[in-house]
């Protein structure tokens, strides 16, 4: 049973949820002896590869990694160009110029946080664009039969951005694992965590190897190999420049205990979501989230009605103690992305009204339905809709 709420109780925004498996799981690599990349990463590593129904995945530290390694491979450089939302987090950008390749960001859609096809559509048809990066943002799963038509059509290649999108699959398989390349994020707040971390999936052994290669120094072969296989341990090549993107055996230990949980979670915010559309129906000019059978629901980003002051609404939920956030300032309001790329408000006229309107309220699988009453009873009052 739950607990009854304190009044005044804060109720977090965010909360990971680890348990005595991953402490056990942890401190059996703290005593192994091996605490870099090894067998436990090499058994994560398989254990995702197996879930989403993909050959290749190769552990990271991080899906910012992920994805740089992952335009690597596809030979992104100076003078390609690469689609991305306007309406996600950075990191789906930077990677982009990194390579020191150019981008161009794709409004949102009017009812949804995903990029808008139609306009990624007039894009591709003025301009040759080599790879588009869709993200299932909030963990609502982007329309891939009508990507797909888009990719038959221009010929591009898609890295998934599917930093919110595990557990889900549609028909085609899982989200993250439709692409050429996925990248899923296990950061603290993330749907499964690794503290820091995130898994490269594809179906290219080409692929798979130049991203392996690159993920560590490129070096031909990865530290555990050199050290366990007949070879001389000492003996290594490096072909590339690489980098340092491995994950450690410590956070691949609470991965593979994360992973079996992971469907659990899910339907956990299944059922914190269903309570949330129910407590917060029938306010006027509010904008749920529609129900979406595979959405994996790393976010419950609502649209506040359009006479409120979004800023203000937040600071008093906040003061009534609800952590909340805003998902996302759009990347054209960035002062880096505005001053390199010339953006402007009013080429963004859907994110701007997303983004005036929306804000993010708790969504964990530690949250309790009772602390989702709570939000939506401070939340209503604060609309004087008790
Ligand atoms: C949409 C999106 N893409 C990529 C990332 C980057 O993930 P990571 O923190 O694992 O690098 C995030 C992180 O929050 C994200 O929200």
């Amino acid at each position: 049973m739950n607990q009854p709420i304190d009044p005044v109780e804060f109720i977090p925004f965010s909360r990971p949820v680890l348990g005595e498996a991953e402490e056990q799981a942890v401190l059996e690599v703290l005593r192994s002896g091996w605490l870099t990349t090894g067998k436990v990463t090499q058994a994560f590593e398989s254990e995702f590869g197996a879930y989403v129904n993909m050959p290749f995945a190769l552990a990271v530290n991080s899906a910012t990694a992920g994805l740089h390694l992952a335009l690597e491979a596809l030979g992104v450089g100076p003078g390609d160009l690469c689609a991305v939302p306007d309406y996600t987090f950075t990191a789906t950008a930077e990677v982009v110029r990194y390579l020191g390749a150019d981008l161009v960001f794709i409004d949102c859609q009017p009812n949804s946080p995903n990029l808008d096809l139609d306009r990624l559509e007039e894009v591709l048809s003025s301009r040759k664009v080599k790879v588009v990066l869709p993200v299932h943002l909030a963990g609502e799963p982007v329309d891939w039969d009508r990507l797909s038509a888009l990719r038959e059509r221009f010929g591009f290649k898609i890295v998934e951005d599917a930093a919110h999108v595990f557990p889900t699959a549609g028909p085609r398989g899982y989200y993250g694992a439709l692409g050429d390349i996925g990248v899923y994020s296990f950061y603290a707040n993330k749907n499964m965590t690794t503290g820091e971390g995130g898994m490269i999936v594809t179906k290219s052994e080409a692929l798979a190897r130049r991203m392996k290669v690159m993920r560590l120094h490129g070096i031909d072969r990865d530290a555990f190999a050199r050290y366990t296989s007949k070879a001389a341990s000492w003996e290594y090549a490096v072909v590339a420049p690489g980098y340092k993107y491995n994950m450690t055996d410590i956070a691949s230990a609470i991965g593979r205990v994360q992973l079996t949980r992971a469907q659990g979670f899910w339907r956990d915010r299944q059922a914190l979501v269903q309570r949330y559309l129910d407590r917060l129906a029938g306010l006027q000019d509010l904008v749920l989230p529609a129900w979406i059978d595979d959405h994996a629901w790393h976010l419950f980003s609502v649209l506040l009605p359009s006479k409120s002051d979004r800023n203000t609404f937040a600071s008093e939920l906040s003061a009534a103690g609800v952590g909340i956030s805003v998902h996302y300032i759009p990347l054209h309001r960035m002062p880096y992305w505005k001053e390199r790329y010339n953006l402007s408000n009013a080429d963004f006229p859907m994110a701007e009204t997303r983004y005036s309107r929306t804000l993010s309220l708790p969504l964990y699988p530690a949250l309790t339905i009772d602390q989702v009453d709570e939000v939506c009873r401070r939340f209503r009052a604060l609309l004087g809709r008790p």
